[in-house]
């Protein structure tokens, strides 16, 4: 549809001549006064607005005054009968009007006027609909921003990782120490131990935390996929590779990269990673390109690296160059005295995740935190509370019964009798395992009245590995 212009002229004559000249490219609205020119502008939008001075009631500039309250952005330009100066300057004050067109005009040199009107109103609303997308775009980003430095802050900031004991003051010692600089650290522990929190505490408390850290669990994708995902690949490289894709250690440029599980990886990748660690160079995948990085790496496994090494598994000057800063964090198990701590702490997040009131432990529960083991180490301290949260009511007390799973509440509770100290003293350790292995066997199998399949199931054997321990030990 053609922009929309209003011209207002109390002499009819005047309006006819005008809208023949723009009727072609224009939709024109004729107005003989202000005042209905008003309403006019109350009802449509107007790209542009051509008045005359002269008119009875409203003058021009007075028009334009009232008009621009109603459409801001709409061209005004004024038609002035003579070289009426005076009027044009209060136009421009209180009509602020953009242009004045002298009678008698040419049709041509009103064209040209008009068509600039019409132009930088159309540029205004432009702009406008831009720094509104603009404004949005921002809202949207700083929303991100807040939710990011929050999701930063709350999950990365040390003060969350969560423990007092000696054997986390010593992680935490060593975290302080390598965390102003740039130095490749390893992180070794036990499956749910917490290396990956301490990563992103490394790098969300380092000189790099502006910049990307970028995770790469190294079990989690076959070998292909994988070393794109790290190198990225160029367009065509392989089956799926349908465009260019940039890899994490170029994303991550300026930043960290870590890499998790690094056990997990073949000898092919291990050697690229090499080079990257070593030269800070690598290619992506299907390019002759080599790209240049400067990154932090962060690693980690649950396995014993050396061994690996020492099998044949692992690259013995990848293990070197990954090595340089061992942090070692300890079984839940080597630091007990946290678990209150940590549970606690872990009541209190799925608390609220889940808009419970939740009035902490009971004696027995804490007791009975205390006493189990956790193969899954803090993870399993989590998942245990998480699901006692969910089980409890509001407002109760955690007793033992949330937090035992069925399986575990029906296992017979057994406390061994035996003298350690004395055994100790007089015996060998092979020796002081088998007493333990058929004391605690012939213990659970009373208890179980006899039954295999239960016994077997409580001591965590198979029962052909349980009748091989019968056997062993000729227990009946
Ligand atoms: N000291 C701690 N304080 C608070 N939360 C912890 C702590 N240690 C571990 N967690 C929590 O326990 C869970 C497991 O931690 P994380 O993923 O860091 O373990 P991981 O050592 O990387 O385990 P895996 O070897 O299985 O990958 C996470 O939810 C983490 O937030
Ligand atoms: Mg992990």
């Amino acid at each position: 549809m053609n922009p929309t212009i209003l011209i207002v002229d109390d002499e009819q004559h005047v309006l006819n001549s005008i809208n023949r000249t723009l009727r072609r490219d224009y939709n024109i609205i004729l107005s003989l006064d202000g005042k209905s020119a008003l309403q006019i502008l109350r009802e449509q939008e107007v790209s542009a607005i051509l008045a005359d001075q002269r008119m009875p009631g409203l003058t021009g500039s007075e028009f334009f005054h009232e008009a621009i309250k109603i459409q801001p952005d709409t061209t005004r330009v004024l038609i002035t009968g003579y070289a009426d100066i005076e009027a044009v300057i209060q136009s421009v004050n209180d009509g602020k009007i953009f242009y004045y067109v002298e009678k008698p005009w040419e049709p041509e040199d009103l064209k040209l006027v008009m068509t600039r009107a019409v132009e930088r109103y159309q540029l205004i609303k432009h702009n406008k609909e831009l720094l509104h997308k603009l404004e949005i775009a921002n809202q949207q980003l700083s929303s991100e921003n807040i939710v990011l430095k929050r999701d930063v802050e709350q999950n990365y900031n040390f003060s969350n990782i969560i423990g007092e004991s000696k054997a986390m003051q010593d992680v935490y010692d060593l975290m302080r120490k390598v965390i102003p600089t740039d130095t490749t650290v390893y992180i070794s522990g036990e499956t749910g131990t917490g290396k990956e929190l301490i990563a992103r505490a490394i790098h969300f408390n380092g000189p790099r935390k502006e910049k990307i850290f970028a995770a790469q669990n190294c079990a989690a994708l076959p070998d292909t996929l994988l070393e794109s995902a790290l190198f990225g690949h160029k367009k065509g490289s392989f089956t799926d590779a349908t465009s260019d894709k940039r890899g994490l250690f170029e994303v991550a440029n300026g930043g960290t990269v870590f890499l998790d599980e690094l056990s997990d990886t073949s000898p092919a990748l291990q050697q690229r990673l090499l080079r990257v660690i070593q030269e800070g160079e690598f290619q992506p995948v299907g390019s002759n390109n080599t790209a240049n990085v400067d990154v932090r790496i962060l690693s980690a496994t649950n396995r014993d690296l050396l061994k690996l090494v020492q099998q044949g598994k692992f690259r013995e000057d990848l293990y070197y160059r990954i090595n340089v800063f061992p942090i070692h964090v300890p079984l839940l198990k080597d630091r007990m005295d946290d678990i209150p701590l940590l549970a606690d702490y872990f009541l209190n997040k799925y608390m609220l995740q889940a808009g419970k009131e939740i009035n902490g432990f009971s004696g027995d529960a804490l007791k009975y935190l205390l006493s189990i083991n956790y193969p899954g180490n803090v993870r399993e301290l989590e998942n245990i509370i998480q699901r006692a949260v969910i089980l409890a009511g509001n407002e109760q007390t955690l007793s033992i019964n949330h937090l035992q799973t069925e399986w575990e509440a029906s296992k017979p509770m057994i406390t061994l009798q035996t003298n350690l100290q004395s055994d100790i003293e007089k015996s060998t350790l092979p020796k002081l395992v088998e007493e333990f292995e058929i004391k605690y066997i012939t213990q659970v199998l009373e208890s179980n009245h006899g039954n295999i399949s239960k016994t077997a199931k409580d001591l965590g054997l198979s029962r052909a590995g349980l009748y091989k321990k019968l056997k062993r030990y000729k227990i009946n």
